[in-house]
């Protein structure tokens, strides 16, 4: 028997002789050689000791290996008993006593107010004192649950009390297996912000888990709840702030704690070998380690180095960051200017520290993304829960600490950048990895243009007379198939900031092309090589010496612009770079000859495929999806992410073009115009845009919006999905249009009806559904329902997206079904809307 207590070092004495009994009553006491055996004998409640010091404790009665038991809690950690035999009992004041053998207490529990109590250990490991018969938890007087040691028990919780300012942590022992006493390592809940758990040396931060996002924590994207074993729990309001756990079947046992040597582990007891296996553990690696890349850097363990910065900033100190020092962090290339900034989409991140964050648990990613922009200290958002699609909205301020980027399963996340580094990143294409799906989305929300109102007045005069100026061309010229044009007149500067962009432009290289080059290019600009005219000059396809394709665009000559002019729209045009927009390259100037250089598309445009029926097979419905998701992220960019707002204004399936690849990039900014960023809406004197696309309040009263692009676009959609042309669409009673088709098909339930007939069986219905319904949303009547295009990019991007069920479209009834869609020159149509006849221009 191993009952005497007066031995070596380091040895492990644990009583062998126990009492079968769970309770204590306050007549009663312990000695330092009997235990107390919870009701099942699952664990064990007596005096320990190591070198001479005697310790009260609860282990594990079930899972003891070579009589060496696993200890899970500790009463006099600090204050053991020496040399001596003692007694833990009930003392006079309710509480639980330990006294040595001259009955002098060595540590002893809180007083209560308990009249006759008594104490029990209960199988789930918790020792606790409470009224004789009283079973409800709440009512205890005292629990060993609420004085953790370094082991978090099933149903124990880690956290806040926040009404009684009660905290409860688990610290390691100072050596593992020999000294329980209070090691340096701690794992704690910090309840501000956003809640995290952090597991510290002494008082430095070692390791954090990250927030939790209603599945796991941000920074363990390895925690899968599994069913029937163990269920993790986080749990916040206002009075407590805990993370616990639970365990499905009570034969298997599982706890976490923190070494001696600082690790963070969940072990698992295996009942076959009799072991404590390693379930998880952390820090696991060189990224986990706090703090790693210092202020806006991202730890990648799978790259080398593993630092980098966040796009759109880079090292602050260069000369360690060689040295794989990564602490000094990043640094802004540009300094934020604040409405007109953008966000940056990043991707499976464990998200930066949350200790002093905003935080709304009603908002939407939408309403935080307002949020954010509109204040200028705000660094970053993201959603707080991951579940059904995301919800609740948490903004950054200031620095962006400990952020790391996992293979999978972490978060997004989105960092507001000024517009001219997201525009940079635009360029580099794939600058950081894990971008497929919705990449940079970010939105300009302007800055006022009061001052420059004046100057609005004389630019839409200017216009005014430019426009009569088309209207001329258009009634001499025809329309080709493919126009690329840029109307370079229809710009409108509005605001200081864009003066300033304006200095920084100058500094620019603008890309020149020389004349000869173009002229060699497009062979003398034969015939051969034209591919189409535009309404301000025809097209030709070029080759340059080193090989590339290009496609120029000859403007005709009495464009009405000055060469000065022409310069700084092309070199703000150049720096509107999306990978789904057209790319402009340069320009070539030559006495009053101007062109435009662009990159030259393959697969020329959409509607070349899309309405032909030999062709239109081959864009199978991944294709087609992938098109919809290109040209809305284009969109976006156009309307929210390029440093001006532009809008499009004559979105439609020629000017979809495509690569090689068949990826969908806009062409034709020709509409385009940039808004004072106060202005959303602005009247046209003249319609233009093409007929079949335009949104009723665009045709009817010259109004035009992103939302009227946002009309085009859905029709695009139901274009694409169908495969038919709104317009020269009829359906068998001759009356409905695609969009009064699509409508019939959709409140019938038939939605899927709707998809093209060449395409075979291998589509997603519900990606199908979903995309009618987004096409549906779309071209609402009224602009005030029709979503913006951020939040297109989101529900096409998620398919838990929460989506509301469309109103009727806008579009008209009872015109000429006879009437062709030819492109042989201007046509004068009349539409009635809501009685209303207006006459447009279509300037297909
Ligand atoms: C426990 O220790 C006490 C005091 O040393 C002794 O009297 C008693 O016999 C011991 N009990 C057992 C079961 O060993
Ligand atoms: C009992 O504890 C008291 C107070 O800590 C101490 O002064 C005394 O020496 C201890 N007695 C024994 C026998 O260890
Ligand atoms: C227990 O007592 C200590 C000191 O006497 C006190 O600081 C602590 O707040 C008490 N805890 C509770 C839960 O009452
Ligand atoms: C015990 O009762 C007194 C008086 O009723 C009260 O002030 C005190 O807070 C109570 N203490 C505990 C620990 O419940
Ligand atoms: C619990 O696990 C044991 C052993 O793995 C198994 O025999 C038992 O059926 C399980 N009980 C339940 C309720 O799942
Ligand atoms: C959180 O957001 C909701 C919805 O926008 C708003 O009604 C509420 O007032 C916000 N709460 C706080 C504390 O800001
Ligand atoms: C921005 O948010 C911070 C933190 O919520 C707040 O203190 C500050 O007043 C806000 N600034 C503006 C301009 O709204």
């Amino acid at each position: 028997m191993r009952g005497t207590f007066f031995l070596f070092c380091f040895t492990t004495l644990f009583p062998t002789l126990s009492v079968s009994i769970d309770t204590l009553t306050s007549s009663q006491s312990l000695p330092t050689n009997q235990t107390l055996l919870s009701l099942n004998a699952i664990f064990e409640l007596g005096f320990f000791s190591y070198s001479n010091s005697l310790y009260l404790g609860i282990w594990y009665k079930t899972s003891i290996k070579d009589n060496d038991p696993t200890v899970v809690w500790v009463a006099n950690r600090d204050t053991p008993l020496q040399n001596s035999i003692g007694f833990l009992k009930i003392g006079d004041k309710g509480n639980l006593v330990i006294i040595n053998q001259s009955q002098k207490p060595i540590w002893s529990s809180n007083e209560t107010n308990g009249s006759n109590p008594i104490l029990q250990l209960l199988d789930s490991g918790n020792l606790v004192l409470k009224e004789a018969n009283e079973n409800d938890p709440t009512k205890f007087l005292w629990q060993s649950f609420d004085y953790p040691t370094d082991t978090l028990l099933p149903g124990m919780k880690l956290g806040w009390d926040l009404d009684t300012g009660m905290e409860k942590h688990i610290t390691s022992w100072r050596l593992t297996n020999q000294d329980p006493s209070s090691g340096d390592f701690s794992f704690k809940l910090d309840y501000r912000g956003l809640p995290e758990i952090f597991l510290y040396n002494k008082d430095q931060i070692i390791y954090r888990s990250g927030p939790w996002n209603g599945e796991r924590f941000s920074g363990v994207p390895e925690m899968q709840p599994v069913t029937d074993s163990i269920k993790f729990t986080f749990f916040a309001d206002q009075h407590q702030v805990y993370y616990t756990f639970s365990i499905g079947n009570s034969s298997l046992l599982s706890r976490l704690s923190v070494s001696s040597n600082g690790e963070l582990q969940r072990l698992t007891w295996i009942q076959s070998t009799q072991i404590w296996n390693k379930f998880w553990y952390a820090p696991k690696d060189q990224c986990d380690s706090y703090r790693e890349c210092g202020p806006y850097g991202v730890c990648d363990a799978n790259a080398s180095p593993v630092c980098n910065c966040i796009s759109g900033f880079h090292p602050k100190n260069q000369q360690a960051w060689n040295l794989r020092d990564g602490s000094d962090g990043c640094v802004r290339n540009t300094k934020l200017a604040c409405e007109s900034d953008g966000f940056l989409h990043m991707m499976n991140l464990k998200l930066p520290e949350t200790t002093s964050v905003f935080v709304n648990r009603s908002m939407g990613l939408v309403e935080c993304r307002d949020l954010c922009i509109r204040n200028c200290s705000c660094t970053a958002y993201a959603n707080i829960e991951i579940t059904n699609g995301g919800s609740g909205c948490v903004m950054w301020f200031g620095e962006l600490l400990d952020v790391r980027r996992y293979p999978s399963g972490g978060q997004d996340f989105y960092v507001r950048l000024a517009a001219s580094d997201l525009d940079d990143i635009g360029v580099e294409g794939g600058s950081h990895k894990t971008s497929n799906t919705v990449k940079d989305v970010g939105i300009i929300v302007g800055v006022a243009a009061f001052i420059l109102l004046a100057f609005g007045i004389f630019i839409l005069w200017k216009k005014r007379k430019l426009q009569c100026l088309l209207k001329g061309k258009t009634e001499k010229r025809g329309f080709p198939e493919r126009s690329q044009d840029l109307l370079m007149n229809e710009r409108v500067f509005s605001s200081n900031r864009e003066q300033s962009d304006e200095s920084n432009l100058n500094d620019l290289e603008l890309p020149l092309f020389d004349f000869n080059t173009i002229t060699m290019a497009t062979n003398n600009f034969s015939e051969e090589n034209k591919l189409g005219q535009g309404g301000f000059g025809i097209v030709y396809k070029g080759r340059l010496m080193e090989g590339q394709n290009i496609a120029v665009k000859r403007l005709s000559k009495n464009s009405g612009q000055g060469v000065e002019e022409f310069k700084t729209e092309v070199k703000l045009i150049v720096k509107l770079q999306h990978r789904n927009l057209v790319r402009l390259l340069g320009c070539s100037i030559q006495m009053d000859e101007k062109m435009l250089v662009y990159e030259y598309m393959e697969n020329r445009s959409l509607d070349a495929i899309l309405f032909d029926k030999a062709k239109k097979s081959s864009l199978v419905w991944q294709r087609r999806f992938n098109i919809i998701c290109g040209i809305a992220r284009g969109l976006l960019y156009l309307h929210q992410d390029s440093r001006f707002r532009i809008i499009h204004r004559d979105l439609k399936a020629s000017n979809i073009l495509l690569d090689r690849d068949m990826n969908p990039k806009i062409s034709d900014f020709g509409m385009a115009r940039i808004f004072g960023t106060d202005q959303t809406e602005a009247n046209t004197m003249r319609v233009v845009g093409t007929y079949g696309y335009m949104s009723p309040e665009y045709a009817m009263d010259g109004i035009f919006s992103v939302k009227s692009d946002v009309f085009s676009f859905g029709v695009l959609v139901l274009e694409i999905i169908s495969g038919k042309k709104n317009r020269g669409f009829y359906y068998a009673n001759k009356e409905l249009n695609l969009l009064g088709h699509a409508w019939k098909l959709w409140t019938e339930g038939n939605a899927l009806e709707l998809i093209d007939s060449s395409i075979d069986n291998s589509y997603s219905p519900s990606e199908v559904h979903r995309c009618v319904q987004i096409g549906l949303l779309c071209v609402q009547e009224r602009a005030e329902d029709r979503p913006t295009m951020s939040s297109v990019v989101l529900m096409l991007s998620s398919d838990t997206a929460s989506m509301s069920q469309p109103k009727n479209p806008g579009f008209c009834l009872g015109r000429n079904p006879m009437e062709t869609d030819s492109s042989s020159g201007k046509q004068e149509e009349s539409c009635t809307v809501n009685q209303v006849t207006v006459t447009m221009l279509d300037a297909r």
